[in-house]
């Protein structure tokens, strides 16, 4: 059964596999996305294919830009199934790629891989490589995407990778939406559009993309240019975890940690100044309005991943274990008894096996191991029905992408044991 399992889950990646990276899911998304490279690595390193997870990550990092930004999609080669495609972007690189960038899971893969690969020579020489450019693109963080409290800003609900999360709703409500003329959506040709963002969203997502575009691409005064400026919860853990993850390393590495270190410290402060100590969950702050928005979501429960004091994991995860009683699957990607919840529209209730490894990683890391380990057989359970994009957590049914290389690759890195 475990070994019919991984097969299974290797076998998505090797159909998602192309020259030297890993398509999310065929057809649905058919490029290099930047967030799922890190878990899609590990899942090529946890069956021992160290090589093709190190060059998974050097793809990436070569599409790098000169700023440090890494960008959220390189378009690797043309494919007209997916819309905003390169000359929507117009960013004028080669190879093409998106104009924003997206969490640095990235950075933590690589530290991982680092410390994982059983060839040192190999480890250190594909470490030390990236080094500049894991560094590169944090400093860039740092300096394009701070906020008011110390956390990351992102300019676009893409950046946050939970693109129709509620938690944007407020803050996307005032931004301008392109001309339905522009649009051309082909992600419902694969999906149900009931499990995907909105027109009107999809409006307003192209509607940053062109104010941003308009401006010149400049990444950092991505702030100062978009109609959407949002400390994210979500985004902030993350890039606060790949310094820790750096800066743990790095003495290995025979690098200088000590600007990583520096920097997780920082992150961690604006993270835990994101805290609502009313609502017991990590909330995003909009910039422009000058207030925190929406329920409780995904975006915040991923502060664990970080490290989060544990009063605040106590509060989290008992809102958390009350929403099991309608909903048996875990863990929801929004607040059940918000209206804006949907419990099959994307980031608006379905549950994503990367949220749930991201918490039950955190919560172990903290001591919380039986929780961690009930979050991972829960999870199992998922996986073993479909490697799908997202599961109804009112069932667990798999929906949204099928055949996706993130729910594969952390069913080898992490539901099943090498
Ligand atoms: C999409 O196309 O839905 C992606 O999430 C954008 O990054």
């Amino acid at each position: 059964m475990e070994g019919d399992l991984r097969r299974r889950a290797l076998a998505v990646l090797e159909r998602n596999h192309r020259d030297g990276y890993t398509v999310p899911a065929q057809g649905l998304y058919p490029f290099q996305w930047c967030w799922d490279s890190g878990p899609i690595a590990l899942g090529w390193a946890a069956v021992g294919r160290w090589d093709t997870a190190w060059t998974e990550l050097a793809r990436l990092f070569s599409a790098q830009w000169a700023s440090g930004m890494v960008p959220h999609i390189v378009f690797w080669q043309k494919d007209d199934s997916y819309f905003p495609g390169p000359e929507v972007w117009a960013t004028g690189r080669n190879p093409p790629t998106t104009g924003l960038t997206q969490p640095p899971l990235a950075v933590s893969a690589a530290a991982r891989l680092f410390a994982g690969d059983p060839d040192r020579d190999r480890a250190l020489s594909s470490f030390r490589a990236l080094w500049p450019h894991l560094v590169a693109w944090l400093s860039w963080i740092e300096r394009a995407r701070n906020g008011p409290h110390g956390a990351s800003v992102i300019v676009h609900p893409w950046e946050a990778g939970m693109d129709n999360s509620p938690s944007w709703d407020q803050s996307l409500s005032v931004v301008p939406e392109v001309g339905n003329e522009h649009i051309e959506r082909r992600d419902v040709a694969t999906v149900s559009a009931d499990q995907r963002p909105s027109s009107r969203e999809y409006r307003q997502y192209l509607g940053i993309v062109e104010v941003l575009r308009t401006a010149g691409w400049n990444t950092e005064r991505q702030p100062a240019d978009s109609p959407f400026v949002v400390e994210d919860p979500g985004f902030t853990a993350i890039t606060a975890r790949a310094a820790a993850d750096l800066a743990a390393v790095a003495a290995a590495a025979g690098v200088d940690g000590r600007e990583s270190a520096r920097l997780a410290e920082s992150l961690g402060a604006g993270l835990h100044a994101l805290w609502d100590d009313e609502m017991g969950w990590y909330r995003p702050y909009d910039v422009l309005t000058k207030s925190s928005v929406g329920p409780a979501t995904s975006t915040g429960l991923v502060a664990l991943w970080a490290g989060v004091p544990a009063a605040r994991v106590h509060r989290m995860l008992a809102r958390v274990d009350s929403w099991r009683s309608t909903l048996p699957a875990a863990i929801p990607t929004s607040q059940p008894d918000d209206p804006s919840f949907d419990p099959i529209r994307y980031w608006r209730g379905p549950v994503w096996v990367l949220v749930n490894w991201l918490v039950a990683d955190g919560l172990a890391r903290e001591g919380f191991t039986d929780q961690a380990s009930a979050l991972r057989t829960a999870t199992r359970t998922l996986v073993a029905q479909s490697f799908s994009e997202y599961y109804d957590p009112r069932d667990g049914a798999g929906i949204g992408g099928q055949g996706f290389s993130w729910s594969a690759a952390l069913t080898l890195a992490w539901l099943t044991e090498a």
